[in-house]
C-alpha cells in the first residue's frame, strides 16, 4: 500500500513516500527511510536522515514513544495499516526537543527521584493488591501520559500519571510512617494537580488501570488523616 510520511522538523513537514505492508510498524518504516542513500523528500529534495529512538522494538522499553496523527503512541505497536496511509510524526512537546522525533526525558526520571520513590534497606514491604502491583510495574516510563495530560507542563511541581503510577506502586507495599510520607509526595506532586479528566488512561500503551490507580491512592490519603496505625 502507498503512503506518506510526514515528520516535524524545526516547526515545519517534512514529507516522504513509500509502499508498505499493512503490518509494518512506524519504527521499520522509519528505519526504511534513513536507509535510503540519498534520502529525497516527496519533491526530491536531499535531506537529513530522520533522528528518533528505538531500543527494544516490541513495546517493552518506551524509548520509542511520539505524537502519530496527532496522538502519543509507541512507534513499534502502531502499525501502517492502522496510521496510514498518511502518517504524520512528531515528538512528544512536553520534554526538551533533541532533534526531530527525539527528546530529553529527564525531568521525569528527575521527578520520581524527587518524590522518593524507592524502598528504603531493611523496610519491611508488603504486597497487597497484586494485580494492580503488577498492571503498575508494567510503566516504561514511556511519557505518552504526560503529553496527553492538560495540566502537565514539564514544569512546577505536578508530575502527572507517570508520578502517581510509580507512588502507587511504592505506598501500597508500606505501613505507617513511610506511607504517609509517600501519599505526602503524591497529594503534592499529583493529586493537588490532577483535575481527573482521565485521558492518561486513554493513552497508556500498557494499558495501566491509571484511574483505578489514582483512586485508589485518593482513597488511602484521606483514610490516612483520620487514622493512624
Ligand atoms: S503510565 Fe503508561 S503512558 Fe504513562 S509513562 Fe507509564 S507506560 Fe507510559
Ligand atoms: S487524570 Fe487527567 S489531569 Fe490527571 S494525570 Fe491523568 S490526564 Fe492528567
Ligand atoms: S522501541 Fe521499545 S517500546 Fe518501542
Amino acid at each position: 500500500m502507498k503512503g506518506t510520511i510526514s515528520v516535524k522538523r524545526d516547526g515545519k513537514w517534512v514529507t516522504f513516500s513509500g509502499e508498505y505492508e499493512a503490518t509494518t510498524p512506524v519504527t521499520v518504516i522509519l528505519s526504511e527511510l534513513n536507509s535510503r542513500d540519498p534520502l529525497l523528500d516527496v519533491k526530491g529534495r536531499e535531506v537529513e536522515p530522520i533522528e528518533w529512538e528505538c531500543s527494544c522494538g516490541q513495546k517493552v522499553c518506551g524509548a520509542c514513544a511520539m505524537v502519530i496523527n496527532g496522538t502519543p503512541r509507541l512507534a513499534c505497536s502502531t502499525f501502517f495499516g492502522e496510521a496510514g496511509p498518511d502518517i504524520r510524526l512528531e515528538p512528544l512537546s512536553k520534554f526538551p526537543l533533541i532533534a526531530d522525533l527525539k527528546v530529553d526525558r529527564t525531568q521525569m526520571y528527575d521527578s520520581l527521584s524527587e518524590m522518593k520513590l524507592w524502598l528504603d534497606e531493611g523496610v519491611d514491604a508488603k504486597v497487597r493488591n497484586i494485580d494492580l502491583q503488577y498492571a503498575s510495574a508494567s510503566c516504561m516510563l514511556c511519557g505518552c501520559c504526560l503529553e496527553i495530560c492538560p495540566n502537565y507542563t514539564g514544569r512546577g511541581k505536578f508530575f502527572g500519571a507517570a508520578g502517581m503510577n510509580a507512588c502507587f506502586r511504592i505506598a501500597d507495599q508500606l505501613d505507617g510512617a513511610a506511607k504517609r510520607a509517600r501519599l505526602k509526595e503524591f497529594a503534592r506532586h499529583g493529586d493537588s494537580g490532577c483535575s481527573k479528566s482521565l485521558s492518561c488512561g486513554q493513552v497508556c500503551p500498557q494499558n495501566i488501570p491509571l484511574a483505578v490507580l489514582i483512586s485508589r491512592m485518593n482513597r488511602d490519603r484521606i483514610i490516612s488523616r483520620f487514622i493512624r496505625d
